[in-house]
């Protein structure tokens, strides 16, 4: 860990208050109605649980292993399923709770995983979206923070499993 390199780009009260919004917004979609938040591991971890709690009301909390293949520092949208939820999700609206959209190669693959399980609705939410990489279209319902192309670390994300604890969201330079 050397935090040297590291610059904050979205700082804990920025974190805090874009969440709650996000966390309002969410609601305000499915009424009074319970959503199943789908959180995408290992990097949604930390937004997860502010997330869930800022949206209030029924929540249930389902958890996905996921593991991507990446080609050097990019995706290569080859995705293996290292822990599956724990219940069926047919006839439930689903959130599925990233932390970041980058080429959007996992969440077309996640899309199509989850769809066949017959959700009632099939919505997405990332803290971070970065368009400048994408190579698939996906439809982010969603967004906390649109961010340029660079790398980023903390609040869950990771640079080879370090900086995850990191409290806010930095730019990591090499
Ligand atoms: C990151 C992130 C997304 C994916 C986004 O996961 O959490 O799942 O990459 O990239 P893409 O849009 O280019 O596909 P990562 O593979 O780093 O695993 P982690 O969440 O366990 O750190």
């Amino acid at each position: 860990m050397d935090l040297s390199r590291v610059r904050v780009l979205i700082d804990e009260d920025a974190l805090r208050a874009r969440i709650q919004d996000l966390g309002a917004e969410i609601r305000a979609e499915y009424g009074d109605a319970p959503v199943t938040a789908i959180a995408v591991l290992k990097g949604s971890f930390m937004f997860m649980a502010d997330l869930v709690r800022a949206i209030g009301g029924e929540v249930r909390c389902e958890f996905l292993g996921v593991s991507s293949y990446h080609g050097g520092t990019r995706s290569t949208g080859v995705v293996r399923i290292t822990q599956d939820l724990k219940h069926p999700i047919e006839g439930q609206h689903c959130l599925i709770v990233e932390d970041i959209v980058d080429t959007g190669l996992t969440m077309d693959y996640l899309l199509r995983l989850l769809q066949v399980r017959k959700p009632r609705s099939l919505k997405i939410v990332t803290l971070l979206d970065k368009p400048t990489n994408r190579e698939v279209d996906v439809d982010v319902d969603f967004v906390g923070f649109t961010i340029p192309d660079e790398f980023v670390v903390g609040y869950g994300l990771d640079l080879g499993e370090v900086y995850r604890n990191l409290p806010y969201i930095a730019v990591y330079t090499p």
